[in-house]
């Protein structure tokens, strides 16, 4: 099956077991806008769990808030998010589709390093005793490739960072980039578009004040930073970390949740002395990379990515990227972002923001290390890691989720072996004793062999069935997803067998301990 076909899976099963659905789907949907189901929304809130503890439990010095959408229209003016937040845009002008610019040349590369790594693999196959490394350096078809996979890189990164449009469009002439939907090379120039969502405050438009669905979360702990430093009396280096909803007009809205219009993000600006921003710009590469691996997905999925286009706010910034069904993508980025948004916050609020260091004697304005993952990236990053497809004796497949434990969205289902003679009681009370803590599920519907499957499409990591032997001496069966293992426990075992296993402490333990 290939990579393409796996994730139409991915999607078709996320929507038949409640996961994630298109929004407003009896009305053919609103493109890149999707509902959490059910059972998503366990899960997202299991991961928002995992990272606000990471953040706050892990750490003494940093606090969470909760800003409001809505902010005053200044604060963008301020950000730099009025004048360049912008993606640059070409259209097809016969199949009239629209795409970005510096989109369609990184594909292009993409597919230049695929040519690269046939070379490598059809030649591991000719030779014995292949030396990767040795190959790659003086193929000459291999080089040639390379050199102008690097000449292409470098032309884009220049015409991104002057702003050059016209730059962009001349890369896609010479590299002759054909619209994939007409196949024509008939491309209008470039524009720059701006991505914030406007609405009106006020009931009369008349009197409306135009203002924006926030694009990130960020401005809303740049604006709180005063408040939050002297109310909770903060010592510079802290954070302050947040949840919540942004909103970005994509054009190119591709791949099920990875590029939304309405998404979520998790955010944290850590506030340092300046001077100190590339130690905890690496401090922070690091911690957040060990806050991805301890999922225990694979260490080769992750790759960092260094960003040749700094925003206009950043001297320093890079991607975590997650290897996705579609090849390695952003999931999370970690930006040195100097003290610029205090500063224009400062200049355009009249206010002074700046933060004194009683032991030198003096005051600043601080430094900015943030982190900023997007949550429904993440969810995806959690769905690809975790399904997988089985093939079943008798030619058939099925979908099992195994995922982490501590963000399965239901933790354990107890099934009365049948329903009667007092076995489905007997199963009521066992949920009575575990669902103050846990997300259980009762299930006495079909035959046993069909409520475990449909536990582990649902990636459910515990199944507990309650037969006749558990009226005599109060054993069940506990069955685990992964190995598929049974074993005979004691009903009043079951709390804390379960509790180790989905417990967030096993993932700090790795995070905590990783040197
Ligand atoms: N405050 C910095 C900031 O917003 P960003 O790289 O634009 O930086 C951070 O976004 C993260 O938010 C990304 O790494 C991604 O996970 C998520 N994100 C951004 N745009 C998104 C979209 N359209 N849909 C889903 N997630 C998105």
């Amino acid at each position: 099956m290939t990579q393409e076909e796996l994730f139409k899976k991915l999607v078709a099963h996320c929507k038949e077991y409640g996961f994630i659905f298109p929004s407003s789907e009896i009305y053919d949907g609103l493109a890149a806008v999707y509902d959490y189901g059910q059972l998503g929304v366990e899960l997202k809130n299991n991961i928002k769990h995992y990272w606000w503890d990471a953040m706050i439990k892990l750490h003494h010095n940093i606090v969470g808030i909760d800003a409001a959408i809505f902010m005053h229209p200044r604060v963008w003016e301020a950000s730099g998010h009025v004048g360049a937040f912008n993606d640059p845009l070409i259209d097809n002008k016969d199949s009239k589709k629209r795409y970005r610019a510096d989109v369609l040349i990184e594909e292009w590369m993409a597919k230049q390093g695929e040519k690269i790594n046939k070379e490598v693999e059809k030649a591991r196959k000719r030779f014995e005793n292949f030396d990767e490394v040795m190959f790659r350096q003086t193929n000459p078809r291999v080089l040639e490739y390379q050199a102008k996979l690097d000449e292409v890189h470098k032309r884009m990164a220049d015409a991104l960072n002057a702003n050059d449009l016209e730059g962009l469009r001349q890369i896609i002439i010479d590299l002759e980039i054909a619209c994939p939907i007409s196949g024509t090379r008939n491309w209008t120039e470039v524009r720059q578009f701006n991505l914030m969502f406007e609405t009106k405050i006020g009931s009369v438009a008349e009197g409306a004040n135009k203002i924006y669905l926030r694009p990130e979360t960020a401005q809303g702990i740049f604006v709180n930073f005063l408040n939050v430093q002297k109310s909770g009396r903060m010592k510079i280096p802290f954070g302050i970390a947040q949840i919540g909803k942004a909103f970005r007009n994509e054009i190119v809205a591709r791949q099920f949740i990875f590029r939304m219009r309405e998404f979520e993000q998790m955010e944290m600006q850590f506030f340092i002395e300046p001077g100190t921003e590339m130690k905890w710009f690496k401090h922070w590469k690091e911690f957040r990379m060990s806050w991805h691996k301890a999922l225990g997905f694979g260490d080769g999925h992750y790759q960092f990515h260094d960003h040749d286009k700094l925003a206009h706010y950043a001297n320093a910034a890079t991607d975590i990227e997650y290897e996705f069904p579609f090849g390695f993508k952003e999931v999370e980025g970690i930006h040195s972002r100097t003290n610029y948004d205090l500063s224009r916050h400062g200049e355009y609020s009249g206010r002074k923001i700046t933060y004194f260091d009683t032991e030198k004697g003096e005051s600043y304005v601080p430094y900015v290390i943030e982190t900023s993952i997007g949550v429904d990236r993440m969810v995806l990053q959690v769905i690809s890691a975790s399904l997988k497809e089985e093939q079943l004796e008798n030619g058939e497949s099925r979908i099992v989720m195994s995922f982490p434990p501590a963000l399965a969205p239901v933790k354990a289902a107890v099934l009365p072996l049948i329903k009667k003679d007092g076995l489905p009681e007997m199963a009521d009370k066992i949920v009575d004793k575990l669902k103050f803590d846990f997300n259980v599920q009762y299930d006495e519907k079909d035959s046993i062999g069909r409520r475990y499957r449909r536990q582990d499409a649902i990636g459910t990591p515990f199944c507990i069935t309650v037969d006749y032997q558990t009226l005599e001496d109060g054993t069940v069966t506990l069955r685990h997803r992964d190995s598929m293992e049974q074993e005979r426990v004691k009903i009043d075992d079951l709390h804390s067998i379960i509790s180790r296993e989905v417990g967030f402490a096993k993932l700090f333990e790795k995070i905590v301990n990783k040197d």
